[in-house]
């Protein structure tokens, strides 16, 4: 991992992909009037895994129209809570098609006009069923949709993960012309490619508003990611505040009033986030990357020496010669683990620079006394070990994370760990060749397609924007079938997930090149 992982995804691989899959190539033709890329209109990004659709089409209006939930949804809060949210996604508020003056559709004027249509049923069907109400790793996610008209329209699935999908889904099948808003004859039959779909972001490098990370949350259940991967404090600052531990953040954040996540702030992303089926993965990253731990708990860091034997002033990693990190680590953990719900957290384990390690002749004692003299990287692991050993007696049980490099130093971890990592292995997350922080001239987006990126500068300002649609090309690879990879035919949808992100109200770059959004834009800037 270098240190340009800013901002990057993940993905559980619980098979392996081929590096090799091959892309057609995507060639627009830039010499004619109008626009590159020609949008679609209600098509579905991630493309569903099985969908048949006709052209003939009803016309739906905010007016009339409602969800109509089975019984069984009526005191079910995801679902209840999601329904103004995908009714204002159905008639999308910044969409210059609204002002359109609304014209009736008859059947004289289209023969595949069908009708208006005044509902669709949201049901949890199948005897699995129940109302969840927090999203775990390997929740039911699949759903289907049926769209054809009088009563048979319908969203179902075994779960309210599967429903929020299928809203979703629904959402995106509508769309508008110079008539009032439409959606086509379709049915669907739609599930996840992988169980574990991780954005992550580092909120330390730059500090990064609640309301960008709200929007960063509503923009990934858009496009069906269900991880989000909180990389909560580095090197730089520690934006998080402990209630055992203020000062890490009193001293550690850039500013700590108004560049911190109070206990209030970070429950407030963790609810917001399982309302729309989104785990929330916390990391605090050991025992490098910490230099900014030392301000608020001095102490947990290594002394670096001079060559003839000085203290130098400048820390190194943390110094697991100290037994009190340990029982400092504890009590972060223990409170972590309270904090955060979800059964899994990473704990970091990368790029670990040794040198000041070297220079400290406790540590070289310390290291004697376990008989690893000069091997720094046993070293390393003694110290995600006794991490690990930390993690694995806390009341919740949690299933650890780390970073690839913890594996290939052969720590002795258990096999439940999952590995965060650049390659395939067994339990693996993949990260490495989706790093969407850099940004290339043109349509870098094909890039991501074909998932590889690097290294780049975000904060609240570009979040969003740099991230998306950009981002949209890895949720597709890692939602829809391996088969999707044409860019030539994704390239029309994309056009159209980049509006109707815009049509929503957030703030997304410009992705096929030369082209048109229906969108009010003195309302979003
Ligand atoms: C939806 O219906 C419209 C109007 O008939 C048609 O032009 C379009 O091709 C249809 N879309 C799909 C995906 O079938
Ligand atoms: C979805 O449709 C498939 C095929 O008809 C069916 O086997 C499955 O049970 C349906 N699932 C739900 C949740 O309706
Ligand atoms: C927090 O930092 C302040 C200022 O450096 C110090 O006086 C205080 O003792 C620290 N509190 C704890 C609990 O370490
Ligand atoms: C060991 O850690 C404790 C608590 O973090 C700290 O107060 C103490 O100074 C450390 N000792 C050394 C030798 O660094
Ligand atoms: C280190 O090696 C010595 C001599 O082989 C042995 O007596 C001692 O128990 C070892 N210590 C550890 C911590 O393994
Ligand atoms: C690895 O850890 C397990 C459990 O802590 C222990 O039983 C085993 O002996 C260790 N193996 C090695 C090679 O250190």
């Amino acid at each position: 991992m270098s240190t340009s992982r800013f901002l990057s995804v993940s993905l559980l691989l619980l098979g392996t992909v081929s590096a090799e899959e091959k892309l057609s190539n995507f060639a627009p033709a830039p010499y004619r009037a109008g626009p590159w890329v020609l949008s679609t209109r209600g098509e579905i990004w991630p493309k569903p895994q099985i969908q048949q659709s006709s052209s003939s089409f009803f016309s739906i209006n905010p007016d009339t129209f409602q969800f109509k939930l089975g019984p069984e949804l009526i005191e079910c809060e995801i679902v209840q809570t999601a329904l103004p949210r995908f009714f204002e996604r159905v008639f999308p508020k910044f969409s210059t098609n609204s002002r359109t003056p609304k014209q009736e559709l008859t059947n004289a004027i289209d023969q595949e006009y069908l009708g208006g249509l005044d509902h669709v049923r949201v049901e949890l069907v199948g005897t699995r069923a129940n109302c969840e109400t927090h999203p775990y790793f390997g929740m039911i996610e699949s759903y289907n949709i049926t769209i054809g008209g009088g009563d048979k329209n319908v969203i179902t699935s075994e779960s309210v993960w599967g429903l929020l999908k299928g809203l979703e889904s629904f959402s995106q099948l509508v769309y508008s012309s110079s008539f009032p808003s439409q959606i086509n004859e379709t049915t669907i039959q739609d599930y996840p490619r992988f169980p574990h779909r991780g954005f992550m972001v580092d909120s330390s490098r730059h500090f990064l508003q609640m309301k960008m990370l709200k929007q960063t949350l509503d923009i990934l259940e858009m496009n069906k990611i269900n991880v989000f991967h909180w990389h909560l404090v580095d090197d730089q600052s520690f934006p998080y505040q402990s209630m055992k531990f203020p000062n890490l953040s009193l001293l550690g954040a850039y500013q700590p009033y108004t560049h911190t996540y109070s206990p209030t702030d970070v429950e407030e992303i963790i609810e917001f986030a399982r309302l729309r089926g989104i785990r929330v993965i916390p990391e605090f990253d050991t025992p490098g990357h910490t230099q900014s731990w030392e301000l608020g708990q001095p102490g947990v860091l290594t002394q670096c020496y001079t060559d003839d034997g000085h203290p130098d002033g400048s820390k190194g990693p943390m110094d697991p010669s100290n037994e009190s990190l340990f029982d400092f680590l504890t009590d972060l953990f223990q409170e972590l683990s309270a904090v955060f719900p979800d059964n899994y957290v990473h704990l970091g384990g990368d790029e670990v620079d040794t040198s000041c390690w070297e220079s400290n002749p406790h540590i070289t004692e310390f290291m004697a006394h376990l008989n690893i003299t000069g091997e720094y990287r046993k070293l390393e692991s003694y110290h995600v070990e006794r991490v690990l050993g930390i993690v694995d007696h806390l009341a919740k049980k949690s299933t650890p994370i780390v970073w690839e490099e913890v594996f290939d130093n052969g720590d002795n971890i258990s096999k439940d760990t999952l590995v965060h990592a650049t390659k395939a292995g067994f339990r693996v997350l993949l990260s490495s060749p989706f790093y969407l922080n850099r940004i290339a001239y043109g349509t870098d987006w094909v890039d991501m397609y074909k998932a590889c990126i690097w290294g780049e500068w975000v904060d609240s300002v570009n979040l969003v924007t740099r991230a998306w649609p950009r981002g949209c090309a890895f949720a597709e690879r890692f939602w829809s079938d391996s088969s999707v990879k044409d860019e030539a035919k994704a390239a029309p949808r994309l056009q159209e997930q980049e509006c109707r992100m815009l049509q929503r109200g957030y703030r997304v770059n410009p992705i096929v090149g030369p082209n048109f959004c229906p969108v009010d834009w003195d309302s979003i800037l």
